[in-house]
């Protein structure tokens, strides 16, 4: 349901899609409203052979300049929790949801604003076409948004976090979802979340390493 003005990704995917001919044709999708006013889009980046990819819900401010994912506060919580779970984000793919930012702007600053269902929807095959030139083993998904694009509306993330989900009706992977790093940043208990984030992705830690 891409919405009204707007077709949805899928016509803009190349014909061959390889990380690079996906990386390089997102900068030219017009599948939603988002390209108009973000910088660029941010597709994923990381280890191509990743057994992992952690999936956000799209580009923050840092990231739509940068042109990479999780570069900027979210990611250095997110790159913290992964170390102390014994993660190495060399050896993991990082990517989003939906590949533009979406935001207003208030005065000189731009406010985050979550994608709606339909730019989830519409941005959707750009992340399932980036799974299939990965196939990793296993997916973590990085808060409601990332779990409704994969899971579907219904998802929650307090109901299914920190345990692994298998096998999707629709995918190969296993997933552990859990809370996204920036809901660490916005709590009055970032103790608490952060050392829930890093359990939960300890979970996927262990199901790598064939303990989960
Ligand atoms: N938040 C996300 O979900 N993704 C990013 O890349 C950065 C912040
Ligand atoms: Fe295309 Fe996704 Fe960007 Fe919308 S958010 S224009 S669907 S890449």
């Amino acid at each position: 349901m891409p919405g009204p003005d707007f077709p949805g990704a899928e016509s803009f995917l190349p014909p061959r899609r390889s990380l690079p001919s996906l990386a390089t044709a997102v900068q030219g999708c017009r599948g939603c409203d988002l390209y108009r006013e973000a910088t660029q889009a941010v597709f994923g980046d990381g280890s191509a052979d990743a057994r992992l990819v952690l999936v956000g819900e799209q580009p923050g401010d840092a990231e739509d300049r940068a042109g990479e994912p999780f570069v900027g506060p979210a990611g250095r919580v997110l790159d913290r929790a992964l170390e102390e779970a014994g993660i190495a984000r060399e050896q993991v793919w990082v990517t989003n949801a939906v590949k533009h930012f979406r935001f207003t702007q208030q005065g000189k600053r731009r406010i985050h604003e979550s994608p709606s269902r339909w730019q989830v929807a519409a941005c959707q095959p750009w992340l399932l076409a980036e799974l299939d030139a990965l196939r990793p083993e296993g997916l973590v998904l990085l808060g409601a948004t990332a779990g409704k694009a994969l899971l579907g509306p219904g998802f929650r993330v307090g109901a299914s976090r920190g345990r692994v989900l298998e096998p999707l009706p629709t995918r190969q992977e296993w997933v552990v979802a859990t809370i996204h790093p920036s809901a660490v940043l916005r709590a009055r208990e970032r103790d608490e979340l952060y050392a829930g984030l890093t359990a939960d992705l300890a979970v996927a830690r262990e199901r790598l390493a064939g303990r989960g």
